[in-house]
Parts: C-alpha cells; structure tokens; sequence
C-alpha cells in the first residue's frame, strides 16, 4: 500500500484550464453512457440536438431521493400520461398523487405539479438559467444545476452524491463529507469544460454511479485512475469520510385495515401538509417515539373485530417505524372522513408503500390487483 503522504493535494492538481480529467472522462461517456428514458446521444447538443427540458426536469425531480432504477418505470410513465408541461399542468393533483405512489418523498409530486403549473402559465417555457431555475417549485441547487446543464448547456456545476463520491477520491479529501461540500463544489467548478458540460455533468454520476461504487470500486475500468489520488492510498473505499452517525430513533404504531365483504378496503386521506401529505392511507395511530405508545386494538379508531395480522417496518429519512396491522370485516357505511376502495381500485389509489405493506400483511395480494380507473368510487 503506498503511504499516505503519496496522495496529491486537491489545491495542487485542479487548476482551471486543467480540463485532463473532463476530456478523458468524455470520451469514456462516449463510448460506456447509460441509456436511459430521459438522455440524449452523447455529443447531441452540438450537433444541434436538445433534450427536451420537461423530460430532464421530470427526471431530476424523481432521481432527487430515488434510484435510477426505480425511476425509469415512473419516468416511463408520467411521459407517457402526460407527454407535455402543459399536459401535467392540466391533470388533477389527485391524478399526479396516484401516478407518484409508490416513488416516496411526496412533496416532491405535490412541487412537481405546482412548478408544472406555473411553467404553463408563464408560456410553457422552463427558464434556462440556473438562477430562473431556481425561483421554480422544488428546484433547489442541485437540480437547478442540473437542468442548467443537462438540457441548457450551461457550464454549472452538478454535484450530487455520486459526484461527491468522485471528487473525494480524485482528491483523496480527508475531510469528512459533511464539511466538505465547498470544497468538493469548488473542485467540480474547476473541472467543468466549456464545451459539454451537461455530457460532462451525466458523465460523472455514470462513473460514480458504474465504476467508482461506494463499494469495491472498479478502479482498473476507470478512466481518470490516473488522476486518483484515492487510488495511491490503496483504500479508495474509505472515501467520501463520513462522521459516525446516530443510528435512526424507532417510532411504533398501530394501523387498521378494514375490509367489507366484496373486498373494498377503508381508506381516508392524510392532511396535505407534513410527512406523506395528501396520499392515501389506512386508519392508524399516531406514530409515536414512545416504546409503550398505543399499538393495541384499543387504539383503534372504531370497535370491530380486530384480528393481529403482524408488523410490518418502514424507514423513513428521520426515523425507523414499526407498526402493528389489525385486520377486521366490517359492513355498512364509511365513518365520517374515510371512504371504501373497491378492491379492483385500490392499485390505483395514492397509497404510498408504508400503507401498501400495511394492507399486504392484512390481506395479501390486495394492493395487487390490477385497477381499472373507468369504475367509479361509490360516494
Ligand atoms: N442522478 C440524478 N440525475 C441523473 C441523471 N441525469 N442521470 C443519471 N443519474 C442521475
């Protein structure tokens, strides 16, 4: 293993004008780019070809806190539904809601319709700056670089978690991440060529993404191992350095899933504000930090025949949670604020996968069933 006082310093080796790294890093885009729904051909836009700046922001919104996997399905058919702006600007909210569930983070659907909104009423345009971006619903930094340079062309500098990944390594950057932002954004403003950089933008969360993975990094594949400092440390793993972190508080719960005799299941609707807003879900508790919270039948929200039907888990970003699922028939009327999904709809409701898995442990197979949207909720 080569000493530690082998690896380059970050300030030595970045220089503008230094564009080594870019151009190597381009060319290897050229030849190993993903393909995905939302990109263009490498090289596009200067063969005057654009991407088209809903679909990119589109994506950016979804690949925020998701996976590029999990998106493309989304992607796929948000396009598809609503192939424009203007199209998603004229859906209802509630439609938008349904198409998102699953995907989590849900005020980025509820932004996403806001900023489709107001992107059509300005004309349909999406501002082309950085700065422009910015002003819109739920474009913070990162995306709004994004967009500048994926779909604009803009030298702005694109750093999300891949990114980091990269630039810790190229740099061999000791500081924790945590502190090291500046640092790793200033590095990147530096890199950025004149020509190409949304390519150059795509072409670093690609390595990140395919070759310098969090674990066992690929090194030999790597197009710029010659520019890795990382690589001289012989633990290129050990970057990004990372602060131990606290292990995520355990919340508990109880959840409700009430079925009638023809299937339909009771659901109600979560405030639009706070934490899964507006999506739809089952009757449950509060989810409280509480070990000795109120996770019992007797915490239901109506007697009936509750049934244990187990626990499911759930992490969220801030916390873990664990709720118990009771299961009970129940006939007549929906209590006042909830409402009965027939069971041929409850695919298409706007359950997010918290819920979904409250009601598979009740009932297997129900969030499953495929949805046919022409049948009408009873009122
Ligand atoms: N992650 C975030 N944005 C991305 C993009 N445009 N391509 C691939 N991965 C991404």
């Amino acid at each position: 293993m080569a000493p530690l006082n082998q690896t380059r310093k970050a300030s030595q080796q970045a220089t503008s004008g230094d564009t080594g790294i870019a151009s190597r890093l381009l060319a290897w885009y050229d030849a190993h780019h993903r393909d995905l729904p939302w990109r263009v051909a490498p090289g596009a836009f200067a063969r005057g070809v654009r991407a088209d700046p809903y679909r990119v922001w589109m994506s950016e919104v979804m690949l925020q806190q998701t996976t590029v996997e999990a998106v493309k399905a989304y992607f796929r058919n948000f396009v598809e539904k609503w192939p424009t702006v203007e199209a998603l600007a004229a859906a209802p909210a509630e439609d938008v809601m349904k198409a998102w569930a699953g995907l989590g983070y849900y005020s980025r659907a509820r932004n996403l319709k806001a900023c489709a909104d107001l992107v059509a009423l300005r004309g349909g345009r999406f501002p082309d700056t950085e700065a422009g971006l910015r002003e819109l619903p739920g474009i913070g930094a990162y995306t709004a670089a994004a967009i500048a340079a994926i779909a604009f062309d803009r030298p702005a500098a694109v750093v999300d978690g891949n990114v980091e990944r990269v630039m810790t390594r190229l740099y061999s950057i000791e500081t924790p991440l945590s502190e090291a932002k500046p640092e790793i954004r200033a590095l990147v403003e530096k890199q950025v060529p004149r020509t190409r950089p949304g390519d150059f933008a795509q072409a670093m969360m690609d390595l990140g993404a395919t070759i310098c993975t969090p674990k066992r990094p690929r090194c030999m594949l790597c197009p710029v191992r010659e520019d890795c400092s990382a690589i001289l440390t012989g633990d290129p793993e050990r970057f990004p350095v990372r602060l131990p972190k606290d292990d995520k508080p355990l919340r508990k719960g109880a959840a409700f899933v009430a079925e009638r005799d023809d299937g339909a299941i009771l659901l109600g609707k979560r405030p639009a504000k706070g934490l899964l807003g507006g999506m739809t879900e089952v009757p449950t508790t509060g989810w409280t930090a509480r070990v000795d919270g109120a996770t019992t039948a007797d915490a239901a929200p109506f007697p009936a025949d509750w049934r244990r039907a187990g626990q499911i888990a759930h992490v969220f970003t801030h916390f873990a949670l664990e709720l118990d699922i009771f299961h009970a028939h129940i006939k007549g009327d929906a209590p006042a604020g909830h409402f009965w999904s027939l069971a041929h709809e409850i695919s298409g409701e706007a359950l997010p996968t918290v819920m979904k898995k409250a009601i598979e442990a009740a009932i297997p197979g129900a969030t499953k069933k495929p949805s046919s949207h022409s049948a009408k909720r009873p009122a």
